[in-house]
């Protein structure tokens, strides 16, 4: 019932031309691909390029971040009516990195996810816990808040285009991955929230991905798993190869 999804996060990396090329070979070889949704998400600048990249492919653009106003003055910022002008359908929000290195709060997020929704674009909600947290037993509180804070005020109509990603800090870009097991533990927890939240057919509908280098590797493991509906992929999304081959969860 959930289509998988497997989402690219490019950060920080590739000039327009890296962007344009990359963007071109999933293109050529994802033409035709059903068995999952796939997303890339470039820097702003190469966004409206990678766009034409994918036109006419099933292959889905989204912004890492936005603002969650829609024009004014807002220096350096870039709202969700822009994104989609540019070809977006998917845009990140709360990535740890921007959580931990610009300091965004649950709320401010909040108010992104909001907005976005309102703009017609699909929000990939980004949770999870650092090593500290979770050695200190706080990790069901940290996700409970980052949920509760995250998704306040969205009706279950709103929440049928969202997608939360499950990120646990120690396993982002470290090449430490959370064990299958632990990974379905946290998203059954998840799950467990949404249903509390909002009704059990939310629950049971709402896409979940894993992310915290996510690889060819370890792939068809995470994608057994009951509550894991896809990847965010940082690193293994930079190289076609790869990138295709967690797309079509092959080891
Ligand atoms: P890595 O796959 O490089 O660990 O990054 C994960 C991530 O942060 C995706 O948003």
């Amino acid at each position: 019932m959930r289509k998988p999804l497997i989402a690219g996060n490019w950060k920080l990396h590739k000039t327009l031309s890296e962007s344009r090329a990359l963007a071109t070979d999933l293109a050529s070889c994802l033409r035709n691909f059903a068995a999952a949704d796939v997303v890339v998400a470039p820097v702003y600048t190469a966004l409206a390029t990678v766009a034409e990249a994918l036109a006419g492919t099933p292959v889905k653009l989204a912004a890492q971040n936005c603002y969650p106003e829609e024009t004014g003055a807002f220096t350096g910022e870039v709202s969700p009516l822009l994104l989609k002008d540019a070809g977006c359908a998917y845009v990140i929000i709360g990535h740890s990195e921007r959580r931990q290195l610009l300091e965004e709060s649950d709320h401010f997020i909040n108010r992104k996810l909001i907005k976005a929704l309102e703009t017609g674009l699909k929000p990939i909600l980004c949770i999870g816990e650092t090593l500290q947290e979770r050695e200190s037993d706080q990790m069901l509180e940290v996700l409970t808040a980052q949920i509760k804070g995250g998704l306040a005020n969205l009706s279950a109509t709103h929440m049928a285009e969202v997608v939360i990603a499950y990120e646990p800090v120690w396993a982002i870009g470290t090449g430490k991955t959370a064990t299958d097991e632990q990974a379905q533990e946290a998203h059954s927890f998840i799950r467990g929230l949404l249903q509390g939240l909002f009704t059990p057919e939310v629950a049971a509908a709402t896409r979940m991905l894993d992310g915290g280098s996510v690889k060819p590797n370890n792939i068809y493991g995470l994608m057994a798993m009951d509550d894991i509906d896809g990847a965010l992929v940082g690193g293994a999304s930079l190289k076609a190869e790869d990138f295709l081959r967690i797309a079509r969860f092959e080891s």
